[in-house]
Formats: C-alpha cells, sequence, structure tokens
C-alpha cells in the first residue's frame, strides 16, 4: 500500500515546514507548499509544489498538479499565514489591509478546500491553522485584520465541517500557541515541536469522526 499524502501551505519556514517535516518521518509522502521553490532548502521526504494561497491561478494549477501525478490527496494543512498590522489599531485599519490579510489567511484556505476536497475520500483530513487571537470569546485590541481573518477562517472550518461531513472527510481548525517562528518573534514561549504537536493532533492522534471544532494541544477551545 502507498503512503498517504499530505499537502502543507506555507512550508517554506517555521510551522508549516515543521509541519512538513515531521508527516515525513510519520510516513506520509508530504507535499510542501511554498511560494518560492528555489529558496526552499530541501527537507527529506518531502517534495516541493510552487503554491502561493493568495492567487487563485496558482491553487489551480497546483491542484491540477496533484490529480494528474498522485490522483488523490489525504491530508490538507491549511498553514500559510500573514500578520501585517501589529502596530495597527481597528479604528486605523484599511480596507486594502484587511482585504489582503484575508486573502491568504481566510479565502485562500477556503480555495484550497475547494481544489482539494474532490481528490480526498472518506477519512480524509483537512487542518485550518487558525489563533487564539480569532477567537470571539476572548477579544483583544491586537493586531484586528489578523484576527478577523482568523476568526473569519474559524467560521470557514465549521461550514466546511459540515458541507463534507457526508463524504467522510473531517474540518478542523487548530491553535498551536505563541511560537517561536518569524511571526511569533524569538521571546514567544512555545518551541516549533509544541506548536507542531497542535497542529498535527487533528491529523495524528484525533479520532477521524471528529470534525467542526478549534483545538489546542488535542483540548477543544472556545469559538
Ligand atoms: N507563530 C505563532 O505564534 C502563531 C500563533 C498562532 C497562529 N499561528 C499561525 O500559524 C501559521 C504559521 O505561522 P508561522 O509562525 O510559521 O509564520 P511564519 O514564520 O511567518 O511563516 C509563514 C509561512 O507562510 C507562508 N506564506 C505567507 N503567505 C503565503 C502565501 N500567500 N502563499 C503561500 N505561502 C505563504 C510563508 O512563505 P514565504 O517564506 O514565502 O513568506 C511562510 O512559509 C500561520 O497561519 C499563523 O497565523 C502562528
Amino acid at each position: 500500500m502507498s503512503a498517504p499524502l499530505a499537502l502543507v501551505t506555507g512550508s517554506s519556514r517555521g510551522l508549516g515546514r515543521e509541519v512538513a517535516r515531521r508527516l515525513a518521518e510519520e510516513g506520509f509522502e508530504v507535499l510542501a507548499g511554498v511560494r518560492t521553490p528555489a529558496a526552499m532548502k530541501p527537507l527529506p521526504g518531502v517534495e516541493v509544489l510552487p503554491l502561493d494561497v493568495s492567487d487563485p491561478a496558482s491553487i489551480a494549477s497546483a491542484a491540477a498538479f496533484v490529480k494528474a501525478q498522485y490522483g488523490h490527496l489525504d491530508v490538507l494543512v491549511n498553514n500559510a499565514g500573514i500578520l501585517l498590522d501589529q502596530t495597527t489599531g481597528l479604528l486605523d485599519l484599511t480596507a486594502d489591509l484587511l482585504r489582503q490579510t484575508l486573502e491568504t489567511n481566510a479565502i485562500g484556505p477556503l480555495l484550497m478546500a475547494q481544489a482539494f476536497a474532490p481528490l480526498m475520500g472518506k477519512g480524509g483530513r483537512i487542518v485550518n491553522v487558525s489563533s487564539a487571537g480569532g477567537q470571539l470569546s476572548r477579544p483583544s485590541t491586537w493586531s484586528p485584520a489578523y484576527c478577523i481573518s482568523k476568526t473569519t477562517l474559524n467560521a470557514i472550518t465549521v461550514q466546511l465541517a459540515v458541507a463534507l461531513k457526508p463524504r467522510g472527510i473531517a474540518v478542523n481548525a487548530v491553535c498551536p500557541g505563541w511560537v517561536r517562528t518569524d511571526m511569533g518573534g524569538p521571546g514567544a514561549p512555545r518551541s516549533l515541536q509544541q506548536g507542531a504537536d497542535s497542529i498535527l493532533w487533528p491529523v495524528l492522534k484525533a479520532d477521524p469522526t471528529i470534525t467542526g471544532g478549534l483545538w489546542q494541544d488535542g483540548k477543544r477551545i472556545d469559538w
């Protein structure tokens, strides 16, 4: 039997790269979706797939490649994300900055699910990498575009879970915690390994019938 196939978006660095590395270690065949393939440092057992999740044409050509080359996909990790407004307050947020953030953090994952769900069968799993910043139960004034985009991603997760349940495909959102990456910064309390463990729980540990939740470290957290 061939190895299950996983696609991780935003795998050039940070959590995406670590998740791709770990999935290969776990025996998956792994496609690392990256915007600049030439800049990607190779990872054993990981194939690079050119992919910009803010560009519908790039998503379409990645899906066409996977369909032609493999004919199926077992796991999709929507990890790619941007954080552009750490110093912007909601009352100064421009429509352009909000749109740009939504394109990558929320619309991109939806378009990815639309493009790749047709290649997934029963037991398929989609994981959307969200953030505590998107929890409506924990409102704050920090990075409004980023937080709105992650709240939107959570809503997309719930709707995708309902839409894909009849086909036996699980869709969950995860928060990796505050992790030491380029985005999280060097002062973050959590390691790459801890963040990746949280992202990988719905892929490696959760019962395949679990769908439509927001999780951190394998525990359900409030929306
Ligand atoms: N670090 C944290 O503390 C933390 C906390 C909560 C949630 N998260 C979430 O975890 C995920 C990964 O974060 P990270 O900390 O690893 O961030 P990071 O170090 O800034 O890396 C972001 C990754 O996303 C890629 N990316 C950005 N826009 C893209 C696009 N349009 N198409 C394809 N790839 C794109 C980047 O590629 P390039 O190299 O091409 O720029 C890079 O590989 C994000 O969704 C983030 O919101 C992180």
